[in-house]
């Protein structure tokens, strides 16, 4: 029986104080797998310690790459020419969605992959449709049996991709296969969230040429002998740093967020700001400060740089206590408002049409215990705990510790009152 740990937050304690961003978890989930491609061993740094990782290098490791990991250190290095084997076992695939990612470089690499259907966070029904058609631009046979996708290539050529929806993980996954494919790529309507250019950043850094990378058309040349030659630090975490702006905000706080790359946060900013809290960006650093008494908002969420999907559940808990009536379109993800609901036990208004949020402002929240239902899910109801009066309960705090390097720790460090219960 697993145990079953819980969140315990006493709301009411003003955020103060500095605090530094950990390394990208969606940036690095694209990026480990990557080193797959690397004829020489990689170094990479600035990782966050979070589940999902320990979960990649597990499969690194069950396919005989060679992974010396240092969690402390934030560094992992992976010598990929042991790989023995293409087929990625379920219960790891299970766990993550990224595990998708290991079709792209696998088939770079070897011209083969056995890779179940991805897990990952239950926000809608996120098929890899986009994913399969790209490789099959790329010249692979792909089918998909007892929810496993087969694909070979002999070998890779470079072709034209033309994604139906800009995809984040689609975009990813095409760009590791065209890395080391025979000619050139084009990816049309590519998505250009930060992570996206961080993977090509890397990908250049091995000696592939990728161009376009953060606009919707990214050209991609194959390189065969692609090699790391120094390690590669990934950028910072957007979502976290986001997180950690909302939480100031929610807590009439004073944060600066350090470690940071505050043109990321843009569509972040200008809502908080819209709502009269304050922002102040540095070169690495955003401050955030508000004395409460904020104002609905509306949004919508879009592809980069519009606001993010992710930043939609954290936001909409703080627009619970905004004075006025707030409107919420969730655009990316089917469904993707289940926090709100647990929110509702604290005293929330809300009221939710298909893929609208409509969030009435209350004065106050209380606490109540509550249930995380995914990654983003948690952090939402990590935010209005933050708000609320008295002790809130957040159970399945393994969704948070997939994607929050030591979130306890750091907003105890700004001075709030949590701690991890085990039951
Ligand atoms: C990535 O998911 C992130 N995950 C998500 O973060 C993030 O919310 C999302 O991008 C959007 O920014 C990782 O990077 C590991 P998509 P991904 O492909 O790649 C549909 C978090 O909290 N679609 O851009 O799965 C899909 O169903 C997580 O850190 C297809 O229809 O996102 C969704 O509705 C949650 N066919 C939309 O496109 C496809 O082949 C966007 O998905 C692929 C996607």
């Amino acid at each position: 029986m697993a145990i079953e740990e819980r969140l315990l937050i006493t709301g009411g304690h003003p955020l103060e104080g500095d605090v530094y961003v950990s390394g990208g978890k969606n940036t690095a989930a694209a990026i480990i797998p990557a080193t797959i491609l690397s004829q020489t061993p990689c170094v990479i740094e600035n990782l966050p310690d979070i589940e999902d990782l320990r979960v990649s290098a597990q499969m690194l490791r069950h396919l005989g790459a060679k992974v010396n990991w240092i969690p402390e250190q934030g560094v992992m290095e992976v010598d990929a020419s042991s790989i023995d084997r293409t087929d990625v076992p379920l219960d790891l695939c299970r766990r993550m969605r990224a595990s998708s990612y290991y079709i792209g470089a696998l088939l770079a690499r070897f011209g083969s992959a056995q890779v179940p259907m991805p897990g990952g966070c239950d926000i809608g029904q996120r098929p890899i449709d986009q994913h399969i058609k790209g490789m099959r631009a790329l010249g692979a046979q792909v089918e998909t049996r007892r929810g496993i996708v087969y694909a070979t290539a002999e070998p890779l050529v470079g072709g034209d991709v033309f994604l139906d929806i800009a995809t984040v993980g689609g975009t990813i996954n095409v760009m590791l296969a065209a890395s080391r494919a025979q000619g050139n790529t084009t990816i049309y309507n590519a998505a250009k969230e930060p992570h996206i250019v961080d993977l090509a950043n890397f990908l250049n850094s091995m000696g592939c040429r990728v161009k376009g990378a953060g606009t919707d058309v990214i050209r991609v040349r194959g390189v065969q002998d692609l090699q790391s030659r120094r390690p590669y630090a990934v950028i910072p975490d957007q979502i976290e740093t986001g997180t950690l702006m909302i939480a100031a905000a929610a807590t009439h706080g004073d944060v600066t967020i350090h470690g940071c790359i505050p043109t990321h946060m843009e569509a972040l900013t200008a809502k908080l700001l819209e709502m009269g809290a304050r922002v102040e960006e540095r070169d690495d650093s955003i401050r955030v400060r508000s004395l409460g008494g904020h104002r609905a908002v509306s949004f919508k969420t879009q592809v980069y740089p519009g606001f993010p999907t992710d930043l939609q559940q954290p936001m909409g808990a703080l627009l619970c206590t905004a004075t006025g009536t707030s409107t919420v379109v969730e655009n990316i993800f089917e469904s993707r408002f289940r926090y709100l609901a647990e929110i509702e036990r604290m005293g929330a208004r809300v009221r939710v049409i298909e893929q609208t949020a409509i969030i009435e402002g209350v004065p106050q929240l209380h606490a109540a215990a509550v249930e995380a239902s995914d990654l983003r899910a948690g952090a939402a109801l990590v935010v209005a705990a933050l708000m609320a009066q008295g002790t809130t309960e957040i159970s399945n705090v393994h969704f948070i510790d997939r994607g929050y390097e030591h979130l306890e720790a750091k907003l105890a460090s700004l001075g709030a009152e949590i701690t991890r219960a085990c039951d």
